[in-house]
């Protein structure tokens, strides 16, 4: 996928830069992204947004990772940014990305969080609940200024099933309910606060999210929300419709072609407000995983081999569940390749352990793969997402490097830790 492609020696090559040279000079685990792949995918997002000729905010959800580069390319490809902590916007702002196009989102956002929030001049806060409508106006009581504001909604969808059982997600540690009518009240609160301006409704039904059918279904119940709240609300103009759409992990992950995902979207929301007689409202998108996940490749050096006779191989490598938790937290399963061997048969099905004090820190069980050898270079693919961004220093490893490459050119964005790095907290 992307630029990724073998070379000569059978090396696996991204980005136009050989893997095993990235090692040799960046050493190992590393998180490499094909940055000309996050651009194809932003692109394919705006493609189906130009199809239908819709007024739309692209959004990068920053959780999925983070970092001063990340912000860099994504106020490059002129997106907006979703940041869900005072830690993310600091990045952002850190990395220049103009506050006009940053908004908040968390569900227990600090004081100190809203006001730096607000101090920054950012577009707007993505309201969670009613303590926060409170606190956000004290805040803004103080400072003598106002916030614009979108509500979060919680439209009770399960975004997983067929079955749209409605209770599913309402019962959410997210936004307002709407069944029980808090969305409604949330928003009378809301417009009798001279303070605050509404400006939008929010949803997010989930994350990794093969099926449109729960996005039209809730889009459906915002859609009336929406018509509901415009009534007393002139300034009301954004529908963010959230993030979550799923990428391909493996071959047995089935969906559809980014742009061809996005355009459902958009079809089902058009469909929706045509029903409540409106037109489209300007449409936010708040992607992480579809952005970045596909582009992300860790590269792992071998280390130790055990054979449990009759049961079961295995293979360690030098990082684990620090860099990549997403197995031992949600059974995620990856593909994964001998990078500096691709031309090799994979024959010998093994499993990779991780290199923690813990039988949990695996990342892939029974994987087939090249007889992977000490020394050689393992690497797993589609981990873009939810990776670095929830790296941790458990056992006090140093957490890796992350290189981006383009054209042939890496670029180390974020060093390796070093031993004093992880002791620098230490007093
Ligand atoms: N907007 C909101 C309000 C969210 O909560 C999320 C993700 C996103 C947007 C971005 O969703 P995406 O497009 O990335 O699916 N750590 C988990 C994923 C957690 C997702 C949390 N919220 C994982 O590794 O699978």
């Amino acid at each position: 996928n992307g630029t990724s492609r073998v070379n000569q020696k059978g090396v696996l090559e991204i980005g136009g830069c050989a893997v095993d040279d990235l090692a040799k000079t960046y050493g190992t685990p590393l998180i490499i992204y094909d940055v000309a792949q996050i651009r194809e995918r932003i692109q394919a997002y705006r493609n189906a947004f130009q199809f239908f000729q819709v007024p739309y905010a692209l959004a990068y959800a920053s959780k999925a990772f983070s970092c001063k580069a990340m912000c860099r390319l994504a106020d490059d490809e002129a997106m907006w940014l979703d940041v869900v902590s005072g830690g993310e916007l600091y990045t952002a702002l850190a990395a220049n990305f103009p506050a006009g196009r940053i908004y908040m989102h968390g569900n227990n956002k600090t004081s100190d969080e809203l006001e730096y929030a607000v101090s920054s001049g950012i577009h707007h806060i993505v309201i969670d609940n009613f303590d926060e409508i409170n606190r956000l106006v004290e805040i803004l009581d103080k400072h003598n200024t106002a916030m614009q504001i979108v509500l979060r909604v919680t439209p009770g969808v399960d975004a997983h099933t067929h079955e749209f059982i409605t209770t599913g997600t309402q019962d959410s540690k997210f936004g307002f309910d709407l069944f029980s009518g808090q969305a409604d009240q949330a928003v009378n609160v809301v417009l009798r606060q001279p303070r605050l301006t509404l400006i939008g409704l929010h949803m997010h039904i989930g994350s990794q999210i093969f099926e449109a059918e729960g996005f039209h279904v809730a889009s459906e119940r915002m859609a009336e929300l929406f018509s509901r709240t415009k009534v007393n609300c002139d300034t009301l103009e954004w529908f963010n419709m959230g993030g979550g759409l799923g990428i391909r992990y493996t071959k047995e992950d089935h969906l559809p072609p980014l742009e061809e995902a996005v355009k459902g979207l958009i079809e089902g929301a058009k469909r929706a407000f045509e029903r409540v007689g409106l037109a489209l409202p300007k449409l936010i998108v708040e992607p992480g995983r579809s952005i970045v996940a596909e582009a992300g490749t860790t590269i792992y050096r071998v280390g130790s081999r055990k054979s449990v006779p009759n049961v079961r191989d295995y293979i360690a490598i030098d990082g684990g569940m620090t860099d990549n938790p997403r197995l031992a937290l949600y059974g995620a399963v990856y593909e994964a390749s001998i990078a500096n061997r691709m031309l090799d048969e994979p024959t010998m099905t093994v499993s990779v352990a991780g290199k923690c004090c813990e039988s949990g820190d695996m990342i892939l069980w029974d994987a087939l793969l090249a007889q992977p050898q000490p020394g050689d270079l393992l690497a797993v693919s589609c981990t873009g997402a939810y990776n670095y961004s929830m790296a941790s220093n458990y056992n006090r490893l140093p957490r890796p490097a992350v290189v981006f490459v383009e054209r042939g050119e890496a670029r180390l964005v974020i060093r390796r830790e070093t031993y004093a790095d992880v002791c620098t907290l230490d007093l």
